[in-house]
C-alpha cells in the first residue's frame, strides 16, 4: 500500500506517519490474508528479490530502507535476534529511483484499514 494521498495530507499538516507491517505481516492469521493479492509473501517477491540482490543486501532490508529514504519510522516485528540486528542494518546504503519506483510499482491501492468494524467511526479516513 503506497497511499501517496495520505503521505501528502500528512506531510502538509506536519503529521508523522509511521509504516507498520512493512513485511505485509506474513506472520497474520489466515482468515486476516485476503486472498492471492495480499501483500504477505512481499518478502518473496521478485522485484524486492531483485533490488535486495542488486545491492547485496536482504529483502527485508530494501523494504525497511524504501520508508526510511522516503522519511517515514518504519516498526517491523520479529522475534529472531538476527532478524532483529538485519532490519537494524539499513542506513549505510541507497535505493536508486529506479528501485523506489519499482517497489512503488507494488502499489495493491489498498488502504490501511482492514477492520470493517471503524468504517463506521465519524472520522474514519479512507473514503
Ligand atoms: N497500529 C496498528 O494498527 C498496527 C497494525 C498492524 C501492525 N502493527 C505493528 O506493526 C509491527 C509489525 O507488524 P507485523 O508483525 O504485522 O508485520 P511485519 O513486521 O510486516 O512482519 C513480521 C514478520 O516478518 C518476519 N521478519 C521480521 N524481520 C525479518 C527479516 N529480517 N527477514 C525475514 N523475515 C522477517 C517476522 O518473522 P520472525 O519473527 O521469524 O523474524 C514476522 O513473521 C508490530 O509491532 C505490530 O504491532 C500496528
Amino acid at each position: 500500500m503506497v497511499q501517496t494521498d495520505l503521505m501528502e495530507y500528512c506531510k502538509s499538516k506536519n503529521i508523522m506517519l509511521t509504516a507498520y507491517s512493512p513485511f505485509g505481516s506474513p506472520g497474520r492469521p489466515s482468515e486476516l490474508k485476503r486472498g492471492e493479492a495480499d501483500p504477505h509473501k512481499l518478502l518473496e517477491d521478485p522485484v524486492v528479490a531483485d533490488i535486495a540482490g542488486k545491492h547485496r543486501r536482504s529483502p527485508a532490508q530494501v523494504l525497511l530502507r524504501y520508508h526510511v529514504q522516503q522519511g517515514i519510522p518504519v516498526i517491523p516485528k520479529s522475534n529472531k535476534p538476527h532478524h532483529i540486528l538485519e532490519n537494524t542494518k539499513i542506513f549505510d546504503f541507497s535505493l536508486t529511483e529506479e528501485d523506489m519506483a519499482a517497489l512503488k510499482g507494488l502499489d495493491r491501492g489498498w488502504k490501511a484499514c482492514i477492520l470493517e468494524e471503524i468504517k463506521a467511526h465519524p472520522y474514519y479516513p479512507f473514503e
